[in-house]
Order: structure tokens, then C-alpha cells, then sequence
């Protein structure tokens, strides 16, 4: 198996975002609405930049979980709504200060934001829209949800924080690792989930979507960091190799490390050291990881996640809506391949 992307898989991606999307039209409108809408601000680089960021693409997968797991379990309403845009405006406030921690200088195919206004100005907007996003909770008159994605917002700081902590760890367990994806994306999926659930009246049903959303964002990092050695910039709208050139150690690079001979942990060492890191050494490490099997075992481990995040929909009622549901899991993990 190669990482390499396959423009079918890609298509069918797009085409299975486009019939979530579809199901559940009218929600999305009203949720653009407020995204749009909700970034004005008289201090004029701030709906530039947002207006930049949200128009820029980006599949608003989050929201679509949102409101599609709502649907699932009762009944889509205003607070749905606006717990939906919530939840993009914390994903995009992680993605401003995410690619000025990361210093990466692209973000769904084109120069990130901090690549044309800065880093300064992208922080302060990303303090904007986290900040807009509790004034949106506020309307879905519900202190549980506040509460969830208040929780959710501390565990993914934690989970950057932990992040940059354990940079310097060369040997990292996986488990550290995995607690890591766990907070930095699976809270978010977690929370945007769960909350639709609660938002609709299907409390009975909120601890499985939570597990659903859980799982499904521990698949989608584990294959994000996978296609950062093996996908194309085009595909992935970054550019790949971010996390190697940073120094990052992600699940692919703990088991070729694992794997490798000495002289491949030497490498390991070295090279994820940005300071002694040369231009050849991604080549090399694309290499090793496809050599020792550990973009397979990386893809394997994420196919677990998607795997349990499926079996807990399984109490759910069957509709369209938990179909795709059901579905996004296959497809998060078929990104690979
Ligand atoms: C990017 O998430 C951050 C990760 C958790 C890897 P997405 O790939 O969902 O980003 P957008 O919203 O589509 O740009
Ligand atoms: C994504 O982190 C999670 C958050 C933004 C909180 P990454 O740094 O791994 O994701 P990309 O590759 O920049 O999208
Ligand atoms: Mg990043
Ligand atoms: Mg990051």
C-alpha cells in the first residue's frame, strides 16, 4: 500500500461530504449564516481574516457532525444551529494558533493566515473566535452544552500543550501519543457530536455519539498524520512534511522508529531534530516508513478507531442520517489510500 493519493478516493470524499451536506441543506445555510454574520467587528482586520479563513474551504466536517448527529437522534433546531457554528469557530480559532505554533504556511490550499497578516493577528483573531463562539453557546440556553465545549476547549489547549512538551521526547509511547490526538482533535469530534445530540433532544443518545465522535477523531488525526509522509500538498491543502520538518513524532514515526535498526533511530534522532534536520531527510524518512510497514500498521491502528467509533452508532435508530454517519468513519480512514 502507498499513501499516495488516489483522485477516486478523493472524489468520493467530496462526494460523500456533498451528500451530508445535502441531508441536511437548509441547517448548513443557516449555520453559514452565522459564520458570516457573527465575525463582523468594526476593527476591520478581524472579518478580513476570518472572512479569509472561512472562505479559504475547508470540508466544515465538525459542524456537518453536529447537525447531522442531531437529525439522527431528534430534532434539528435554532441552538442546533448555533451550536454548530460554534463549533467551527473553535475549530478555526485551533487552526489560526495551530499553524503559528506549527509555523506552517499552508492551510486548505492556500498561504495560511499568519503567512499574509502575521503571527500576532492571527492569535488575537483566534482569541476573536474563540471568544464568538461562547456568545453562540450562550443562545442555545443550555449550560450543559456551554459546559462540554468549554471542557472541550481546556482538553484541546492541554492536548497542544502536551504536544509541545513531548517534542523533545524521542522515544515517545504511543500511548502518550494517542493521549495526545485524543484531546488536540478526538475532544472537539467528541464535544460537536455529542452536544448535536443534546441539542435535539436525544439526551438518551448522546453517550454513544460521544464515543462515535471520540473515536472517529482519533481515525481522522491518526490519517492526517499518516498523509503528512505520503499524501500531497493538493490533497491535503498543507504542505506535507510539517511534522517532520517541526520535529513532531507522530504515530508513524513511532513505529518505524519501533521497527528500524539502530542506525534508523540514529536518523530518527537527528533529523526530527530541527537543528540538525537537512533538506534530505524527509525523502529518507518517506522512505523508512513505507520500508518498515508503518504507514500500513499506521492506517491499521486508525481503522480500529473508525471501527469502534461505527459499533457505537449501532444503538442508534437507522436513518439516512446515521448511514452517514456510519459512512464519514469509512471515509476518514479511506483518505489513505
Ligand atoms: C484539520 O482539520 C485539523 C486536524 C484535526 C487535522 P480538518 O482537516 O477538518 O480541517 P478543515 O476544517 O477541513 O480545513
Ligand atoms: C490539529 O493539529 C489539531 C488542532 C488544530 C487543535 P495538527 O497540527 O496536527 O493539524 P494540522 O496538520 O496542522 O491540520
Ligand atoms: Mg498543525
Ligand atoms: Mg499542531
Amino acid at each position: 500500500m502507498t499513501l499516495a493519493p488516489k483522485s477516486k478516493s478523493k472524489a468520493a470524499l467530496s462526494s460523500l461530504v456533498d451528500r451530508m451536506q445535502d441531508l441536511v441543506s437548509g441547517d448548513l445555510a443557516s449555520v453559514e449564516h452565522l459564520l458570516a454574520t457573527r465575525a463582523a467587528s468594526p476593527i476591520s482586520i478581524i472579518p478580513d481574516l476570518s472572512g479569509y479563513i472561512v472562505s479559504a474551504g475547508g470540508e466544515r466536517l465538525r459542524p456537518l457532525i453536529t447537525l447531522i448527529s442531531a437529525h439522527a437522534v431528534g430534532k434539528a433546531t435554532p441552538a442546533t444551529h448555533a451550536l454548530a457554528a460554534a463549533v467551527e469557530f473553535i475549530h478555526t480559532a485551533t487552526l489560526l494558533h495551530d499553524d503559528v505554533v506549527d509555523e506552517s504556511a499552508l492551510r486548505r490550499g492556500k498561504p495560511a493566515a499568519k503567512t499574509i497578516w502575521g503571527n500576532k493577528p492571527s492569535i488575537l483573531v483566534g482569541d476573536f473566535r474563540f471568544a464568538r463562539a461562547f456568545n453562540l453557546l450562550v443562545e442555545t440556553n443550555s449550560l450543559d452544552i456551554l459546559n462540554r465545549l468549554a471542557t472541550a476547549s481546556t482538553i484541546i489547549a492541554e492536548g497542544e500543550v502536551r504536544q509541545l512538551a513531548a517534542m523533545a521526547t524521542r522515544d515517545l509511547p504511543t500511548e502518550e501519543y494517542l493521549a495526545i490526538v485524543e484531546a488536540k482533535t478526538g475532544a472537539l469530534f467528541e464535544a460537536a457530536a455529542e452536544t448535536g445530540a443534546l441539542s435535539a433532544g436525544g439526551d438518551a443518545h448522546a453517550p454513544a455519539l460521544a464515543t462515535y465522535g471520540k473515536n472517529l477523531g482519533l481515525a481522522f488525526q491518526i490519517i492526517d498524520d499518516a498523509l503528512d509522509y505520503g499524501g500531497t500538498t493538493s490533497v491535503i491543502g498543507k504542505l506535507v512534511g510539517d511534522d517532520f520538518r517541526e520535529g513532531k513524532i507522530t504515530l508513524p514515526v513511532i513505529i518505524a522508529r519501533r521497527r528500524g535498526s539502530d542506525e534508523d533511530r540514529a536518523f530518527w534522532d537527528r533529523a526530527l531534530n530541527p537543528a540538525t534536520q537537512e533538506d534530505s531527510d524527509l525523502a529518507h524518512a518517506v522512505h523508512l516508513i513505507r520500508a518498515t510497514g508503518a504507514a500500513e500498521a499506521t492506517v491499521t491502528e486508525a481503522e480500529a478507531y473508525a471501527g469502534l467509533a461505527k459499533g457505537a452508532l449501532r444503538t442508534l435508530p437507522a436513518s439516512p442520517y446515521r448511514d452517514a454517519l456510519e459512512d464519514l468513519a469509512d471515509f476518514c480512514v479511506s483518505r489513505a489510500y
